[in-house]
């Protein structure tokens, strides 16, 4: 299936499950051009194979960083533009990301600074970077105020998704994927909530038929929002941003450290929808069909009580608080959010409390 995500002259397809070889597709579309692999020491060890296939056909300088959220940062991105700078490549190469999120926001603002921008192409390895990561043009690392403070706007040249690298993937990482799943039920459309409130036991048990559509579904919705506001500056893209500012800040209090980002997102997904319905951003009528759907959604454990204080300051330093402003997008009509920076911090903290209550030790 081909999918494609529209922004004129940079438009670019996204593979998904396609029946041919992925060398021979790279070479059609990039003839006579010298590529570049960047990936992580677990995806090296697991997909030896498929990578040794990719050496003999594509003769890549290949580029290996650690594991984790932890090593994206400006110290691995340089690393990998060392490797590409101290390479035989030149302004024709094509970098290849193949893995997670972490790995493809990495090669990706490796491929934007590369000799002043070349041709990337992800390859996603996670449910998340399939669904959400790797569509969109989004790369960067993270600061120590921040995750993913220092970046580019920078789209790739193809997405090539093949759903058996999932097989491999651990069960918490795919629940993890599943979130950002469902937070396209929160902002696609009322057919998206509907799909997700139906499917979301059978996604979350990786039936494939419902996997597949899932994933459609979600590309589909994500690439008609990145063709509208490429650089989220109306405000349709902040829309992505569905639970991540509450999901931003519990990281950064975990030091990246014990929750995964989609953990992290489910976890923000139930606050957002606890401060919609404080709020009143969700009609009185949809208040039953949220507070069911949220009951439903996979419940995050966290190791300790965060203070809801700490997190609520540590929302200011997130890229979405501008000019000393909250910004929240929060639940309304089934299937639509909206965005508002006018939240009281009364109600902000209520909601962090009731969903800490329901969450933490
Ligand atoms: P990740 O890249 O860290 O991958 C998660 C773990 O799964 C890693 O340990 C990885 O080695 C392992 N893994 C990957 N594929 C595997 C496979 N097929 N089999 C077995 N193990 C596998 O994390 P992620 O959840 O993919 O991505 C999270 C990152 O994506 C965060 O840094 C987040 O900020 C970023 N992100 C970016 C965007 C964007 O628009 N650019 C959107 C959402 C998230
Ligand atoms: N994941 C948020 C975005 O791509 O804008």
């Amino acid at each position: 299936m081909e999918l494609t995500v529209q922004l004129g002259d940079r438009s670019y397809p996204v593979f998904l499950n396609d029946s041919r070889s992925l060398p021979d597709v790279l070479k059609s579309r990039f003839p006579d051009r010298g590529f570049a692999l960047v990936t992580n020491t677990t995806l090296a060890r697991l997909y030896e194979k498929k990578l040794a296939g990719l050496d003999r056909a594509l003769g890549p300088v290949r580029h290996v960083i650690d594991d984790g959220e932890r090593f994206k940062t400006v110290a691995t991105w340089q690393a990998v533009l060392d490797t590409l700078l101290c390479s035989r490549l030149d302004r024709q190469a094509v970098v290849l990301a193949f893995g997670g999120g972490v790995v493809g926001d990495i090669a990706g603002f490796a491929a934007s600074a590369f000799l002043r921008g070349v041709d990337y192409v992800q390859i996603p390895t996670t449910l998340l970077a399939m669904v959400d990561s790797s569509v969109g043009g989004k790369t960067g690392v993270d600061h120590l105020t921040g995750k993913n403070r220092i970046g580019a706007f920078c789209q790739p040249r193809m997405v090539w998704i093949d759903t058996r690298f999932l097989d491999t993937l651990p069960e918490r990482e795919f629940v993890g994927g599943c979130a950002e799943v469902f937070k396209y039920g929160f902002i696609g459309g009322a057919e998206m909530f509907a799909f997700v409130v139906a499917g979301r036991e059978k996604i979350l048990g990786r039936d494939p038929a419902l996997l597949l559509d899932a994933i459609e579904k979600s590309i589909r919705i994500k690439a008609a929002i990145v063709a509208e506001d490429e650089r989220e500056s109306s405000g349709k893209r902040s829309l992505l941003n569905f639970g991540h500012t509450f999901a931003h800040a519990l990281e950064t209090y975990y030091d990246y450290d014990k929750l995964l980002h989609g953990e992290a997102v489910l976890w923000g997904m139930a606050c957002a929808v606890e401060l919609g319905l404080r709020a009143g951003t969700v009609p009185a009528e949809s208040r039953a069909e949220y507070a069911a759907f949220c009951d439903h959604l996979p419940r995050i454990q966290l190791p300790s009580r965060p203070s809801a204080g700490d997190l609520y300051a540590g929302m200011f330093a997130d890229k979405k608080a501008a000019a000393g402003k909250i910004r929240f997008v929060l639940p309304a009509q089934p299937g639509t959010s909206v965005l508002r920076d006018d939240m009281a911090k009364a109600d902000v903290l209520a909601a962090i409390e009731a969903v800490l209550d329901r969450t933490s030790p």
